[in-house]
C-alpha cells in the first residue's frame, strides 16, 4: 500500500518520453530510457526503505518512551484498604510498587503479606484480614476448666475443686468440703417402668465419677468474671447453694446479692461526740463540726441553723465586711467509689433574687480537677462531678453565688461541700 504514489509517479515519468517522441524516436532509444528509468525506480526504493526503516525505528523509540512514561507517572493499580484491626505499608500504588500488610497485636494476618502493583494495573494476591487470635486454641484451661475467648486474653471457668488462672492449683475450699460430708450426697435413684435405674442429684449438686453428688462451687464458677459475678462484694460456697457476704457497714439487700449501705446515723452506732454531726457515708460515717469563720476586719458570723452561718450586720464605713460573703452553708455529700461522670452532685439558687443575675463559680477545696461549675438556668448553677474518683477519698470544694445588679455585688453566698467517697462501688 505504502508502494502505491511510488508506481504512479514512475508511470507518469516513463508517459512523458512515450508521449513526446510517437514515432520519432528509435527502439534503442527507448529502451535505454526504460533502462534509465529502472535504474532510478529501484534507486529511489532503496532511499525510501532505508527512510522507512528509520521512521519505524524513531516510532518504535517514540513508543517505548510514551510506555516509560505512562509506567512512571500515571499507570496505577486501584487503591488498597488497610485490613480492620491492621495497617498497610506503602502508599504508591504504580506499577512496580509493592504493598505490605500487619495485624494489631492480639490479630493475625490470613491472606498475602505483600502485593505487587502489575503491568496489567491488579494487585498480585489477594487482599488479606486480621483475625482474632483465639486465645483458647492453646488449649490453656487445665483440669477441665473451660475457656472464654475475650480480646487479647482468655479466661478460664474452673470446675468445682480447681482455681487459679489456668486451674491449675487446687482449691483448698473444694478439699475442705469433700471432706466435710454435708457437701456430698447420695443421689435419689428410682427404677422407671422399664426396670432401668435412673438417678439424679438434688439442685446445686452434679454427679460425680463414683456416682456420687457433690456440690457445684457457685462462687468458684460465677465470681471469676466481673460481668456474671454473682455477689456484688464476697461469695460462700455452701452445700447446695452459696450465700452473698456485705463488707462492715452494709447489709444484705432482700435479693441476697448486692449489698446496701446501713445508716449508723439514724441507728446511732455511731461515736461522734457532743457538738459534732454525724453524717452517713457508704459503708460508714463521718462525725463533722460545722463552724462558722472568726471575727476578722469588723465581719462577723452568726449560726443559724446545724448547716449554716449568716453575716452580722457590717458597721457603716466598713468595705470588707460588705465585700464578704452574706451565708456560709456547709454541705456533705456521700458517694461510691468510682461514680461514672458526668455527674450533677449539688444545685445551688437562691429564693429572693434582687439583683439582675446571678454568677457561680469555684473559689476554693482540694481535688479541684474532679468538679466544676456551670449554669443549668438563669437561677441555678450546678456542681458536677467530672472525672470518677476511687475511693476511699474526702474532697472538698468551695463554691460561690454572687448576685449583681448592673454589674454591681449585691450579695454573696458561700457553699462548702465535702465529698465522702466510699472505698467501694456500692
Ligand atoms: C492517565 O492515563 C490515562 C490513559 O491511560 C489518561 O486518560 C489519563 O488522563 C491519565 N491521567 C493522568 C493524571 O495523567
Ligand atoms: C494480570 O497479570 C497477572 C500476571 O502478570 C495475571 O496473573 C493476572 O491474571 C492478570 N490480570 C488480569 C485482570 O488480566
Ligand atoms: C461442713 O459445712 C457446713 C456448711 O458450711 C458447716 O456448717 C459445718 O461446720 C462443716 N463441718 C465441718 C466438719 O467442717
Ligand atoms: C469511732 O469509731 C471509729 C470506727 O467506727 C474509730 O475509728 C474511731 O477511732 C472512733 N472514734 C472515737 C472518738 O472513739
Ligand atoms: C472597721 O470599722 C471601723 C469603723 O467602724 C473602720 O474605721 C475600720 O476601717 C474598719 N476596718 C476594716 C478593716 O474595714
Ligand atoms: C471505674 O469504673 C470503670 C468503668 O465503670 C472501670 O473500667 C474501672 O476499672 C473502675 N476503676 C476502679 C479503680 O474501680
Amino acid at each position: 500500500m505504502m508502494f502505491g504514489p511510488l508506481f504512479l509517479m514512475a508511470l507518469s515519468l516513463l508517459q512523458v518520453p512515450l508521449g513526446d517522441g510517437q514515432g520519432c524516436l528509435s527502439k534503442r532509444s527507448v529502451l535505454t530510457t526504460l533502462r534509465q528509468m529502472q535504474k532510478l525506480l529501484s534507486s529511489q526504493e532503496a532511499a525510501q526503505l532505508r527512510g522507512l526503516r528509520g521512521l519505524r525505528k524513531q516510532l518504535t523509540l517514540l513508543q517505548g518512551n510514551l510506555h516509560k512514561q505512562a509506567a512512571w507517572g500515571n499507570e496505577t493499580c486501584p487503591p488498597l484498604a488497610a485490613p480492620s484491626h491492621g495497617r498497610k505499608l506503602g502508599k504508591k500504588a504504580g506499577v512496580g510498587h509493592e504493598a505490605h500488610f500487619l495485624c494489631d497485636a492480639g490479630f493475625q494476618l490470613v491472606g498475602a503479606e505483600t502485593r505487587l502493583c502489575q503491568e496489567n494495573r491488579t494487585w498480585s494476591g489477594q487482599q488479606p484480614f486480621c483475625k482474632g487470635i483465639d486465645d483458647c486454641s492453646g488449649q490453656p484451661c487445665a483440669n477441665g476448666g473451660t475457656c472464654v475467648d475475650e480480646v487479647q486474653r482468655y479466661v478460664c471457668l474452673c470446675p468445682g475443686g480447681w482455681t487459679g488462672s489456668n486451674c491449675q492449683t487446687p482449691a483448698a475450699s473444694y478439699w475442705v468440703s469433700l471432706s466435710n460430708n454435708s457437701f456430698s450426697r447420695q443421689p435419689r435413684c428410682a427404677e422407671n417402668a422399664q426396670g432401668a435405674r435412673q438417678c439424679s442429684c438434688d439442685a446445686g449438686f452434679q454427679m460425680r465419677a463414683g456416682g456420687l453428688c457433690q456440690d457445684v462451687d457457685e462462687c468458684q464458677l460465677f465470681q471469676l468474671s466481673h460481668q456474671n459475678r454473682i455477689c456484688v462484694h464476697s461469695c460462700v460456697n455452701l452445700p447446695g447453694s452459696y450465700r452473698c457476704v456485705c463488707p462492715p457497714g452494709y447489709l444484705l439487700s432482700p435479693d441476697q446479692n448486692t449489698c446496701e449501705d446501713a445508716d449508723e446515723c439514724a441507728e446511732q452506732r455511731h461515736n461522734c461526740s457532743r457538738g459534732e454531726l454525724c453524717i452517713n457515708t457508704f459503708g460508714g460515717f463521718q462525725c463533722v463540726r460545722p463552724e462558722c469563720p472568726r471575727p476578722r476586719h469588723n465581719t462577723s458570723y452568726v449560726k443559724t441553723s446545724a448547716f449554716q452561718c449568716e453575716r452580722n450586720p457590717c458597721p457603716v464605713e466598713s468595705q470588707a465586711c460588705r465585700q464578704a460573703a452574706n451565708s456560709i452553708s456547709f454541705h456533705y455529700l456521700p458517694l461510691p467509689s468510682n461514680r461514672t461522670v458526668p455527674r450533677v452532685l449539688f444545685r445551688m439558687s437562691t429564693t429572693r433574687f434582687l439583683g439582675d443575675s446571678l454568677r457561680f463559680a469555684i473559689t476554693g477545696g482540694q481535688g479541684l480537677g474532679a468538679f466544676a461549675v456551670q449554669r443549668s438556668d438563669r437561677h441555678t448553677g450546678e456542681l458536677v462531678l467530672t472525672s470518677p474518683v476511687p475511693g476511699p477519698a474526702t474532697l472538698e470544694v468551695q463554691l460561690e453565688m454572687s448576685e449583681l445588679s448592673k454589674k454591681v455585688l449585691l450579695g454573696k453566698h458561700v457553699f462548702r461541700i465535702t465529698a465522702f467517697i466510699s472505698p467501694y462501688e456500692f
